[in-house]
């Protein structure tokens, strides 16, 4: 009953001496699909020891042979987009084209942050003293970045293999060792990811891989004091490691409530289709999805029929058959997504489609008519179901937007590229996009959230920066 895979720790894949496995659920079959490693705290504690010894010796292999390998485990992890998009689909229920892209995605991701390491962290500054009042000319400073430690990567379940391998490439160029603690749901994709990495040859220990429950190894993973940063993204319980973690950096980024402002000057058309890529791809299950649209009334009418006609389109079923929409991960996720809708139902929402839902599959349902005083106006459902407010001026959707306590990103469309300034600079979230819906890519864009989506930027540049601190070194001249 579901493929058994072992855990990666000193370069060998290994069973748990816990004896235990944890199963991992087909949303589409839902039936044990794989089965991965529960691991113990014992065995959290040998990964970090190794991590900590094989550091050392990677953050004094040059820089271009760390560049070098991060290059030969991009192409063998685009040679093996097959078999891992097969697991993405099987045990996350990703369209199969999209599982394909992610892998890829996630080569180039690796290539990029291998050029982009070679590039930034092979220089420094050099300062004199004389620029400060009161100094001769007599104190050179050098300073030069390096490498944090051990860095633990925790990816969520929507991209176990790109937002592992954006944690993990920066981590890896900037000299830093790895422990990977994938999501259960998408654990196994993450090993055979994790897999080209060894097959590329990085040296014994620098990566580790621990699969297991949250509640076994969850914490004690957060709070181990070998833990030099940790790199997360996910739900609320970001929130939670922030408050328990130790003086580390911390890169958080966690949900969102991206909101889409639609202006009476919009092409409704360019707007209906973002609604559609933005709301309803990979079922909504993504951080960045639009949300919420708040679309001005003289316009909204004609908005709501033009994304209707689209949403009838979307094909409804398994990610194997490349359907659009798709099970949600998990029946629990279903379940709130259902809650949501109920709420709405109640409150008096629109339903511009009936709603249907059979297992973890919800048929793609847009709300109209939504108001403040229902969750979904708030709440994110990760789902398929993409509430509209209906606003009288550009200042009541600005305050929506403001009033979340998510800031991740925001869209605003319009012909008038003044306004769609003005919009952004007032929508406090940490991306707003222009005449296009809410994405964290391209991967070397800055990526971050505000007030409870996060804290700390990604995106290459800034998560190699973030890996590292900068160290000095001061000649005193007599
Ligand atoms: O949900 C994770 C977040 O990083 C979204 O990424 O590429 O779908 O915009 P993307």
């Amino acid at each position: 009953d579901g493929e058994v895979y072992k855990y990666y720790s000193e370069g060998e894949w290994k069973k748990s001496s816990s004896g235990k496995t944890v199963a991992i659920i087909n949303p589409t079959t839902r039936k044990t699909q794989y089965r991965v490693q529960a691991c113990n705290q014992e065995e959290v504690n040998k990964v970090m020891e190794i991590a900590k010894t094989a550091q050392k010796s990677w953050a004094k292999t040059p820089l271009w042979k760390r560049a070098e390998l991060l290059h030969k485990a991009a192409a063998i992890l685009k040679e093996h987009k097959a078999p891992i998009a097969e697991c993405l689909v099987k045990e996350i229920a990703k369209p199969a084209k999209d599982a394909v892209t992610e892998v890829v995605r996630s080569g180039d991701l690796v290539s990029y942050c291998a050029e982009e390491g070679v590039r930034i962290l092979g220089e420094g500054k050099f300062l004199v003293s004389d620029s400060f009042p009161g100094n001769e000319r007599t104190k050179y400073c050098l300073t030069s970045k390096i490498p944090l430690g051990v860095i633990l990567a925790i990816p969520p379940f929507n991209y176990p293999v790109n937002l592992a391998v954006s944690k993990i490439a920066p981590a890896l160029i900037a000299g830093n060792s790895i422990v990977l603690k994938p999501p259960t749901q998408g654990a196994v994709s993450a090993l055979h990811m994790v897999h080209c990495f060894h097959l590329a040859g990085f040296p014994k220990g620098l990566i580790s891989c621990v699969t297991g429950k949250g509640s076994e190894i969850g914490d004690f993973l957060t709070m181990h004091p070998g833990v030099d940063c940790i790199s997360f993204t996910g739900g609320d319980t970001g929130i939670a490691i922030s408050k328990k973690a130790g003086m580390i950096p911390l890169q958080m980024e966690l949900g969102g409530k991206d909101a889409c402002i639609v202006l009476e000057d919009a092409d409704l058309d360019l707007v209906a289709a973002n609604i559609i890529k933005g709301g309803f791809s990979y079922s909504g299950q993504r951080c960045t999805a639009v949300k919420v649209v708040l679309v001005m009334e003289s316009v909204a009418d004609a908005l709501v029929e033009k994304v209707k006609a689209r949403v009838a389109k979307l094909t409804v079923g398994a990610p194997e058959d490349d359907s659009d929409i798709t099970p949600v991960v998990t029946e629990s996720s279903a379940n709130f997504i259902e809650g949501l809708v109920m709420d709405a139902k109640e409150k008096g929402a629109t339903f511009c489609q009936e709603y249907r839902r059979e297992g973890n599959l919800i048929w793609p349902l847009l709300l109209d008519n939504v108001r403040p005083d229902m969750r979904i106006a708030w709440e994110e459902p990760f789902g398929p179901v993409l509430p509209v407010i209906r606003i009288s001026s550009i200042e009541e959707g600005i305050h929506h937007c403001n009033a979340s306590n998510f800031g991740l990103q925001g869209c605003v469309f319009t012909k008038d590229i003044n306004k769609a300034i003005l919009i952004s600079d007032a929508m406090e979230t940490g991306t707003v996009q222009i005449n296009s819906a809410p994405a964290r890519g391209p991967d070397h864009f800055p990526f971050q959230g505000i007030k409870d989506s996060g804290i700390g930027s990604q995106g290459v540049t800034n998560s190699i920066n973030m890996m590292t601190k900068v160290k000095t070194t001061v000649i005193n001249l007599p």
